[in-house]
């Protein structure tokens, strides 16, 4: 018996010692500890044992036993070690190796355009209001003074939803829905798109984006309007830019101009750019038209104002040296990553 319980100790920790993990530790345990155990299986059959080598031998399994539970404990806890040795092992992380470069984007040329033109006027104090693309047709053509007849109107020319609503060809009505809701003195720019029934091609666009300005106080005149866009050319293109006002004709605005900055590229000389002119057209402008004014509940007689509209794109081509404007559309990253 003595022998069997000695053989079963050596087996035991001849076994432990090839154990590699928890699982099997657990079988161990079960082999040699459990109900049906190996040593469990030897106290059972002690009736067959003499009563003087009963304790003896009692007394030795329990010993044994108490033998292996410690080794047990003490190959828990190694296992535990090791494990977790290996698992901080494979989890290292290197802290020195470079990371990987996301690569950002940024405002596409349209919207940095549109943000530098904003910046100006802000710091002019002007505010920068939002208006509806999907406009009514009122507010398009007729409160700024647009006549039935006027070429703009046209079916060809203007998408309409239906014959009181379309999308809007210019920001201009922005103009009207401001006038409306706001008291003089009025300070605004209207950044948005804008469409139009035009084939694509270098210079134009069906949809496309525009930024009006409107102001409207006591005692408003050209020199204001001139003032204004000067500061704003400088700041745009250069602070030895100059402005020039060409009569024109708009519905909305008398007297009406169209306004050129000299060529920043050669300065008035003549160049490339300018095509051999020496003035770049950048904008419509105009003193508001008292009936504009009339229209949108403000009293000619005690106010004035002026109003201009740019296309964005345009000033972006201008200013970047961009010679089609479907470049702006097309989303080509080794176009656009150039600004
Ligand atoms: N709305 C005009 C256009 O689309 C641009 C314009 C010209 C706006 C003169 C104005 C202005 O406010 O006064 O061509």
């Amino acid at each position: 018996m003595k022998e069997k319980l000695q053989q079963i100790k050596l087996a035991a920790q001849a076994e432990l010692e090839k154990l590699c993990d928890a699982d099997q530790l657990e079988q161990f345990k079960v082999k040699y500890l459990g109900k049906k155990g190996e040593l469990t299986a030897i106290l059972r059959s002690m009736s067959g044992i003499s009563a003087e080598e009963r304790p003896i031998i009692g007394q030795l399994a329990n010993q044994i036993r108490s033998e292996i539970e410690t080794l047990v404990d003490e190959k828990r806890t190694l296992l535990a070690e090791s494990a977790m040795k290996h698992k901080l092992e494979a989890e290292k992380i290197d802290v020195t190796i470079p990371g990987k470069k996301r690569p950002l984007g940024h405002t596409h040329p349209v919207t940095s355009t549109a943000r530098e033109i904003e910046k100006i006027f802000i710091n002019m104090g002007f505010d920068v209001v939002d208006g509806p693309e999907i406009e009514y047709v009122s507010n398009n053509f007729d409160a700024l003074n647009a006549p039935d007849n006027h070429p703009s109107r046209d079916m060809t020319d203007t998408f309409y939803i239906n014959p009181e609503i379309l999308l809007r060809t210019q920001t201009s009505p922005v103009q009207a829905r401001i006038m409306r809701d706001n008291k003089p003195p009025i300070r605004v720019i209207c950044p948005g798109r804008v469409y139009r029934s035009d084939e694509v091609d270098a210079t134009h666009s069906p949809m496309f984006h525009q930024m009006e300005g409107l102001v409207v106080d006591k005692n408003i005149v050209m020199g204001d309007l001139k003032g204004t866009l000067e500061v704003f050319a400088k700041n745009m293109f250069g602070n030895d830019t100059r402005i020039r006002f060409r009569p024109h004709h708009f519905p909305f605005t008398e007297p009406s101009a169209e306004v050129d900055i000299s060529c920043f590229v050669c300065g008035g000389k003549g160049c490339r750019l300018c095509k051999g002119e020496g003035w770049i057209e950048i904008l419509g402008a105009g003193m508001v038209h008292p009936n504009v004014l009339r229209n949108c509940g403000i009293d000619p007689e005690e106010y004035s104002g002026f109003a201009f509209g740019m296309g964005i794109e345009r000033i972006a081509m201008r200013k970047y040296n961009i010679d089609d404007l479907r470049l702006l559309y097309e989303n080509d990253m080794r176009f656009l990553s150039q600004f």
